[in-house]
């Protein structure tokens, strides 16, 4: 019979070790690193605030209803990761560029794959709403060479703030998406709309949490882009329109310095804006 006071029964002081040591030896080494410092930070949280009941309901409660207010189409999950920083932050991680290389940002969750290929300079808007605006740049590697063959995949919503997928009846498929592919100048080229500002979604239980926190949920105006390329690490990331006033308090902290782009009037006589940026690729394999 062992001594009752060498069994580790669970107390207060003790709860983190409680549970850590539970972990299997032929646990997998990287899930162990990551469960016991999850377990340690959950723990050190619940004691720094001192969690009461009601409150660990409510959190229940809260994470019930995000788990609930998912399916095909829409990803509470994400969303609260999103509001949180934490896509940021994972992204960030994940994607430490020397400088010069262009930054990435949080994907969203309105990407869709399979987005048609169309010709340099064709538009991408097919509703018919919106301000005209031209889309231009080069894709370059660190040293200036143009990258040939780049795959630039686009998105954005449209005139009244919604991607096509979140009006399936209202917006045609494809409304403000496309791919285009570089030639060996390295030049892109597009038509689409001068973007708009739009909420997150924030009729579910995400969207009740910034209500409370008295945080709106609007993003700047912002095009997507995934930019890929043989030998090249991919980029995923947005262009913000340079002059919006949400810049500064994007609900899914998305901003970056480096990725403004100034939406300017075009030529005299031409009623179409005109934002231009050069995407620089950093090779694969090098940091
Ligand atoms: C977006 O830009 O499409 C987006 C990003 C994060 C959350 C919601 C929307
Ligand atoms: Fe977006």
């Amino acid at each position: 019979m062992s001594n009752a006071s060498e069994i580790n029964y669970f107390t207060e002081s003790g709860s983190v070790e409680s549970v850590n040591v539970r972990i299997d030896e032929q646990a997998d080494p990287r899930l162990r690193q990551v469960m016991e410092s999850l377990v340690k930070h959950l723990h050190d949280f619940a004691k720094d605030v001192e969690l009461t009941q009601a409150e660990w309901g409510t959190a229940i409660d809260f994470l019930t209803r995000t788990g609930q207010m998912c399916d095909s189409n829409r990803q509470e999950f994400i969303l609260l990761s999103d509001v949180l920083g934490l896509s940021m932050l994972v992204d960030a991680i994940n994607n430490r560029r020397p400088s010069g290389a262009t930054e990435n940002t949080v994907l969203g969750p309105f990407h869709v794959e399979g987005a048609p290929v169309r010709e340099m300079g064709d538009t991408i808007s097919l509703d018919g709403k919106g301000e005209s605006c031209l889309f231009e740049g080069r894709v370059l590697d660190l040293k200036g060479n143009p990258v040939s063959g780049a795959k630039l995949d686009v998105w954005c919503d449209n005139a009244d703030g919604y991607y096509d997928v979140q009006q399936p009846d209202i917006q045609p498929q494809w409304n403000n998406r496309g791919v285009f592919v570089t030639g060996e100048d390295g030049r892109y080229a597009f038509r689409g709309i001068r973007p708009v500002s739009y909420p997150i979604p924030d009729d579910g239980p995400v969207g009740q949490m910034l209500a409370a926190l008295g945080r709106h949920p609007n993003r700047p105006a912002h095009m997507h882009f995934i930019i890929s390329a043989d030998g090249f690490e991919t980029i995923v990331t947005h262009t913000f329109v340079a002059d919006d006033p949400w810049l500064t308090s994007d609900a899914v902290f998305g901003v970056k310095a480096s990725l403004l782009a100034a939406v300017e009037p075009g030529d005299a006589g031409d009623t179409m804006w005109k934002s231009r940026f050069d995407f620089i690729l950093n090779k694969a394999g090098k940091d």
